[in-house]
Formats: structure tokens, sequence, C-alpha cells
């Protein structure tokens, strides 16, 4: 493995990249770009390495996730790589019986509906997920300054996928909780920040350069019930964190009217969908935080031209925010053609050079 080129004042390593500079709104060469969901169904090298395995036993194998996070950064100019996982990893390391259905997504066997199940959801330990420490080393060594994002699920979208027992619309069984057993969902939520805490500190142990909360489906959450009944749980994830020193990014979709209070939860990065323009997110985060995002997914099914002058005007509209981390308002679409994806790295890199 690769030294740790991580010392302060030698102007190297994964502290002085572009990324965790723009994370800590510091002055970039140019805006840092990396693309959620940047591995995966995208890829043809993906398809290949995945022939016969399921998604949980690729996340269970060091040599998997190390090939499957580097196989994106041999095709674009990404300023950072994202651990390959995905966010029921640590729900089914600590016993829950789940699986990944292709197509689906996450899909519970018992899903949580009372005390005990809740009572079920225990602390994580090292030892419960040992192939992700073995991956984020290996890969520390491989990436050398390139910085690794960690990752986790946001304590309300886990709660979703474990109270609905699977991807749900309208996520109704997981409101009629959150409103009318409002004990439970406490059980629960805070059962759920802990793990997350756990599992996010393995990853950081381990060397990640920073994290993102992925609490995708938050956005179908009101104000102030965020307020109430979900910010108190990303905030105490953040809180737990925050010793550890590494930026930590907070993402949801639909979240336009939660902007703010995502930012209250203690992120130093706000992840932005492409439905609210960076310049009116400027506008709703509190000062003192960097932004993340916006191009709209599909924009890249679109002609060259078109997306050239989207990423432009996102470039434009990021520049009145501290930071800016340039990606896509959510994961790349599984029929992306990857050279678009190459094309438009290089493109913020060259439009956003200082
Ligand atoms: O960004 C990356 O490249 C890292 C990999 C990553 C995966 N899942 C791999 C994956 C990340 C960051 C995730 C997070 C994740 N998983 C989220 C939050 C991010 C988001 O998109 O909002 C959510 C909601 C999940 C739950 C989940 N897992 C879904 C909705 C799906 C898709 C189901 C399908 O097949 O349509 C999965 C499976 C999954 N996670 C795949 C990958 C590459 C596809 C499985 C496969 O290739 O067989």
């Amino acid at each position: 493995m690769a030294a740790d080129t991580t010392e302060p004042g030698t102007g190297r390593g994964p502290s002085q990249s572009a990324f965790i500079k723009a994370c800590r709104r510091e002055p970039v060469p140019h805006t840092p770009v990396w693309f959620m969901r940047q591995a995966g169904r995208s890829l043809p090298e993906y398809l290949r390495v995945r022939e016969g395995v399921q998604m949980l036993e690729a996340c269970a194998r060091p040599d998997m996730i190390v090939e499957i996070t580097l196989q994106p950064l041999r095709r674009y100019a990404v300023d950072a790589a994202i651990f390959f996982s995905d966010i029921v990893v640590p729900l089914k390391a600590i016993g829950v019986d789940l699986d990944i259905k292709p197509g689906v997504g996450p899909v519970i066997a018992d899903p949580i509906r009372d005390r005990a199940g809740a009572a079920a959801l225990r602390r994580l330990t090292p030892d419960d997920v040992p192939y992700v420490a073995e991956a984020v080393r290996a890969l520390v060594g491989e990436l050398g300054d390139t910085p690794l994002i960690g990752f986790a699920g946001g304590p309300f979208t886990l709660a979703s996928y474990l109270i609905e027992g699977g991807p749900s619309k309208n996520h109704d069984r997981t409101k009629a909780m959150m409103y009318g057993e409002p004990e439970l969902w406490a059980e629960l939520m805070g059962r759920l920040a802990d793990l997350t805490v756990d599992y996010l500190k393995v990853q950081i142990e381990a060397g990640a350069s920073a994290i993102q909360l992925f609490d995708s489906w938050v956005g179908a959450v009101a104000p102030e019930d965020y307020r109430a009944s979900v910010l108190p749980y990303a905030r105490r994830i953040f809180a737990a964190i925050e010793p550890y020193g590494v930026p930590r990014i907070h993402f949801g979709v639909g979240t336009g009217e939660l902007l703010g209070l995502m930012g209250e939860a203690g992120a130093d990065v706000v992840g932005v969908d492409w439905r609210v323009p960076l310049d009116e997110a400027v506008r709703r985060v509190e000062p003192g935080k960097a932004l993340q995002g916006n191009l709209d997914p599909a924009i890249l099914f679109a002609p060259w031209e078109v997306i050239e002058r989207r990423a432009r005007d996102v470039l434009d509209r990021g520049r009145t925010a501290e930071g800016h981390i340039f990606n896509l308002g959510h994961g790349v679409l599984p029929t992306t053609d990857p050279d678009r994806l190459a094309r438009l790295a290089d493109l913020v890199h060259e439009a956003s050079a200082r």
C-alpha cells in the first residue's frame, strides 16, 4: 500500500485537493467535480465484473469494492472517488434480513412496525464490517492524492426502507409512525443515528477523507415535521463526526424547502438537487456552508450544446456560494453515455480554471 501523503505543510495529499478545499470554502484552482452513482450500471466494465455476483455480495468483497470504486476514475477526471457500497449495508451487517433486488432496490423481510422490531437495531462494531475498513485502506493507498468519500444513508431514508419493507412512493407507513407513534419513531430514529455514526466512524478511521449522508427521500417531509422529527437525528450524526475534522456533506432529493434546515443539522456542505438554482440555494442555506450540485442528470440525454450551456450556468450560479462542488442533482441514470460524463468533467475543469 502506498504511504499516506497527507503531511501538513507538504502541499500534497487528499487534504490539499480541490474537493476538500471547496468543502472547507477555501480557494481552489478549479471547481471540483464528482458524480453521485459514478460507479455502477452506466459502466460496461461494472456490468462485467458484477456478472453472477449479487449486489450485497459485491459490497462485502474488498476486491470488488476496490475495483468498482476505481472504475469511474479511469474514465473521468473526477476530483473524488465514492466508496462502492449501498446504504443498507450496515443494516445487513447488524443482522437485518434484507436483499437488494435488481431493478427494485432494498427489500426488507420483516419490516419494522413495533418496539421489538426497533429494539433489534443494535450498535455496529468494526468487526461487523471488516471488508469496509479493508477496502477503504486499500483504496486510500491506490488513490494517492485523490480523496475517498465514505457515505451512509440518512435516518429518514433508512427508516422508510425498514418500515415500508422496500421502496415507497408516498412513505405512508413511515409517516404514520412519525405522526402517530412519536415514541416509537424516536426509538427507531435514535438507533439508526447511532448505527450510522458507528458505520461512518469505521470509514473515517480507515482513511475516508470526507463523508456524505444520503437522506435521499427526506424531501417527502414538510419543514416543520423535518425540524421536529428528523433534524435532531441528522444533527446527532454530524455532531458525532465533527471531532474527526473530515468534511460532511448532507444530501436529499426534492429538498428545496428543507435546504436551510439541512444546513442547520450541521453539515459543512449541503447537496442541492436540480430543482433549486444554486444562487437561490445560497439564499436558503445559512452562511458558512459550501454547496454541491446540481445539473439535472437527465440533461445528459440532450445534445452536447445543451449540456454545455446548462453546466456553465451551474458553474456561474455556483460562484455565488462560499464553496462549490460540481455534481449532478441526483445519481447518474443507468442509460447515461459514459463519454458524456467524461466530457462534462473536463468541461467543468476548463470552464472553472482560475
Ligand atoms: O455513487 C456511487 O457510485 C456509489 C455507490 C452507491 C450505490 N448505492 C450502489 C448501488 C451509492 C452511493 C448508493 C446509495 C443508495 N442506495 C441510495 C442513496 C443515493 C441515491 O441514489 O439517492 C439509495 C436510496 C440506495 C438504495 C438503492 N440501492 C436503490 C434505490 C437501488 C437501485 C435499485 C435498482 O436496481 O434500480 C440500489 C441498488 C444499487 N446500489 C445499485 C448500485 C450500483 C444497483 C444494483 C446493481 O447494479 O445490481
